[in-house]
C-alpha cells in the first residue's frame, strides 16, 4: 500500500502508540483518534495529528470525512476483562457500538483497508486443545471476549454487504513498554512496577494459569504486514508457547532482583485458565513470526519502568 493516511484509533494507548511510531517511521501520514480514557498524550508521537474524539460519538464520522484515511487500524476499546464483568454495558458500548460507528464512517468514506485488533486470549474460552487455532470454537468467558468478537462479526457483515476489506488480528497477552496495568495483560506491568517499588504483587488463583505472552513490537509488525496481506482473514498473533503467571513472577523476580514471595487472592471471574495460540496461519499467510523472546521482552519492559520510576504509567 502506498504511504497514504493511516488512522489509528486508540493511538494514545499502549499498542496503538507503538504502532503510530512505526507507521511514522515508514513514511505514513498518521492521525490518531482517542478519548484518553486509558491512553495518554505523553505516549503519543508529536508528528501524529491528534483528534480527541470518542469512537461512540457522531464526531467520529466528521473526523473520517475530514481525514479520508486510506487505512484504519482499530485499537480503541475497553480492554479490561475484569472491568467488563463489572460494567458490561459500558464494555459493549465502546467495543460493539464504537466499532459499528467506525464501520459506518469507514463505509461512507471508502476506507481501503481496516485492520482490527481482536483478542486471542479471551475469545476461545478454555479451549479443548492448546495451542488453539483460529478454527477453534468461540466461547468467550467474559463480556470483553464477547464484545471483541461481536466487533469481528460486524466487520465481516460490512465486508459481505459493502465489500469492506479487512484483516482481524487476535492477540495473545501483549506486553512491553507503556503497557497499561489495567489492560488485558496487565500482569507484567503490575508485577514489575510493584517489585521495582519493593511492594508485594498479588497472584490471583494458584498462579498456574497459562497465557501466550507476545511482545508489543511483534504485534506492531503483524499490523504492518496486515496492511498488504491477509485480506478477509483472521489470525492468531502469539508465540505458540504458554507461560504461567507463576513463571512470569519468577522471571521478573530475577530481572528486578526482588527478594520476597507473591501474595495470593482468589481467582477472578471471567479469567481463562489456559490459552496458548497456534499461530501457523500468520506465519504461512502474513510471513509473520514473533522475534522477541520472553526474557528479552521482559527485560525491555522492566528497563522502561525503571527509567520512568516515580512517573505514573
Ligand atoms: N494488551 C493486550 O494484551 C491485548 C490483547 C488482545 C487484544 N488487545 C486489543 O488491542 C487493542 C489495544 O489495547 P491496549 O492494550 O493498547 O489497550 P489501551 O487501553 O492501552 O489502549 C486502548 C486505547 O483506546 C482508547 N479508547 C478507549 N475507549 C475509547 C473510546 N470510546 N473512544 C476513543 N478512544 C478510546 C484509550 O484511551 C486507549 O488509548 C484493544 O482493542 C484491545 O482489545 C490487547
Amino acid at each position: 500500500m502506498k504511504a497514504g493516511t493511516a488512522l489509528v484509533t486508540g493511538g494514545a494507548g499502549f499498542i496503538g502508540s507503538h504502532l503510530v511510531d512505526r507507521l511514522l517511521q515508514e513514511g505514513h501520514e498518521v492521525a490518531v483518534v482517542d478519548n484518553l480514557s486509558t491512553g495518554k498524550l505523553k505516549n503519543l508521537n508529536h508528528r501524529a495529528t491528534f483528534f480527541h474524539v470518542d469512537i461512540t460519538s457522531e464526531a467520529l464520522t466528521d473526523t473520517f470525512r475530514r481525514l479520508q484515511p486510506d487505512v484504519v487500524f482499530h485499537l480503541a476499546a475497553q480492554t479490561s476483562v475484569s472491568a467488563s464483568t463489572k460494567w458490561a454495558v459500558n464494555d459493549g458500548e465502546t467495543n460493539v457500538i464504537g466499532t459499528l460507528r467506525l464501520l459506518e464512517a469507514a463505509r461512507q468514506t471508502g476506507v481501503e483497508k481496516l485492520v482490527y485488533s481482536s483478542t486471542g486470549g479471551a475469545l476461545y474460552g478454555d479451549p479443548v486443545e492448546n495451542p488453539c487455532s483460529e478454527d477453534a470454537g468461540i466461547v468467550p468467558l467474559s463480556p470483553y471476549g464477547l464484545s471483541k468478537y461481536l466487533g469481528e462479526q460486524y466487520i465481516q457483515l460490512y465486508a459481505r454487504s459493502y465489500h469492506l476489506n479487512y484483516t482481524i488480528l487476535r492477540y495473545g497477552n501483549v506486553y512491553g513498554p507503556r503497557q497499561d496495568p489495567r489492560g488485558e495483560s496487565g500482569v507484567v506491568g503490575i508485577f514489575a512496577k510493584a517489585m521495582l517499588a519493593g511492594k508485594q504483587p498479588c497472584i490471583f488463583g494458584d498462579g498456574g494459569q497459562e497465557r501466550d505472552f507476545v511482545y508489543v513490537d511483534d504485534v506492531v509488525e503483524a499490523n504492518i504486514r496486515a496492511m498488504e496481506h491477509g485480506d478477509g482473514r483472521a489470525y492468531n498473533i502469539g508465540t505458540g508457547t504458554g507461560t504461567s503467571v507463576n513463571d512470569i513472577f519468577q522471571a521478573l523476580k530475577q530481572i528486578t532482583r526482588y527478594r520476597w514471595n507473591a501474595d495470593h487472592a482468589p481467582s477472578r471471574p471471567g479469567d481463562v485458565y489456559r490459552i496458548i495460540l497456534d499461530c501457523r496461519r500468520a506465519a504461512e499467510e502474513l510471513g509473520w513470526t514473533p522475534r522477541v523472546g520472553l526474557d528479552e521482552g521482559l527485560a525491555h519492559t522492566v528497563e522502561f519502568l525503571r527509567d520512568h520510576a516515580g512517573v505514573p504509567i
